[in-house]
């Protein structure tokens, strides 16, 4: 797969297409307004061409890829409940989830740029997609530096209840 096959390139195109992905996303949803519809119809289109190319390039990475398309499977979700070990689950699920919603969101953009029934569930679908982003946003920041807040705010409190039993033990 040459310049592809290698691991930094596969990151930074990663990178890249989450960038593109969100900025687009967050201005088609600024924009969504009749007086910059031209610019909410460019962001938009570009949110579609972001999951299709997303699709595609999911479809055609080689097995083992990080670009391979994420898979949410309930038995592997199931084995991690039980065995806390791994990956969480919730990073796949998220991502298939958000991949579908913001994809739909885009997709019945389009429609309606032709048919105007689409408008409201154009709408409804968008305004839902919002609602999984912020989710993805609070897992993914609890995933990678919540836990180590948390375990940083333990350790406090345990260091200063060992000082407290230390000063009655001298007293
Ligand atoms: C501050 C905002 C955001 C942060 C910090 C963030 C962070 C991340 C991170 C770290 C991942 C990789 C998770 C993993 O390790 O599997 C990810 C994946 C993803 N994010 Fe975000 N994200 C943000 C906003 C958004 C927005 C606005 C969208 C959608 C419009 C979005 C859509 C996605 C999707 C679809 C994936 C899965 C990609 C794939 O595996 O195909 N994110 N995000
Ligand atoms: C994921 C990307 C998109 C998001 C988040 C989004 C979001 C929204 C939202 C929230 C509205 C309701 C605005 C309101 O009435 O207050 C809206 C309306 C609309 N959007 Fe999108 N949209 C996206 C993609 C697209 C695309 C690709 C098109 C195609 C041109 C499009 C065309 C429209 C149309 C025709 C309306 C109705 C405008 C009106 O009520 O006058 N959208 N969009």
């Amino acid at each position: 797969m040459g310049v592809f096959a290698s691991a930094r390139i596969q990151h930074a195109l990663q990178k890249g297409w989450h960038a593109w992905l969100a900025g687009s996303f967050l201005v088609a949803y600024v924009t969504a307004d009749e007086n910059t519809y031209a610019m909410h119809q460019f962001a938009g289109y570009a949110v579609l061409v972001a999951i299709v190319a997303r699709l595609a390039g999911g479809l055609l990475a080689p097995a083992g890829s990080p670009l391979r398309l994420p898979r949410a499977d309930l038995k592997a979700a199931r084995a991690w409940l039980s065995s806390r070990k791994g990956r969480h689950p919730l990073f796949a699920w998220f991502a298939v989830v958000l991949l579908a919603v913001v994809g739909l969101a885009a997709l019945s953009g389009a429609v309606a740029d032709s048919a105007a029934w689409m408008e409201h569930p154009h709408e409804a679908i968008s305004e839902a997609s919002l609602w999984v982003i912020f989710g993805h946003i609070a897992f993914v920041i609890w995933m990678y530096a919540g836990k180590k807040w948390a375990a940083r705010v333990a350790s406090w409190r345990a260091g200063m209840r060992l000082s407290t039993l230390t000063k009655e033990n001298v007293r």
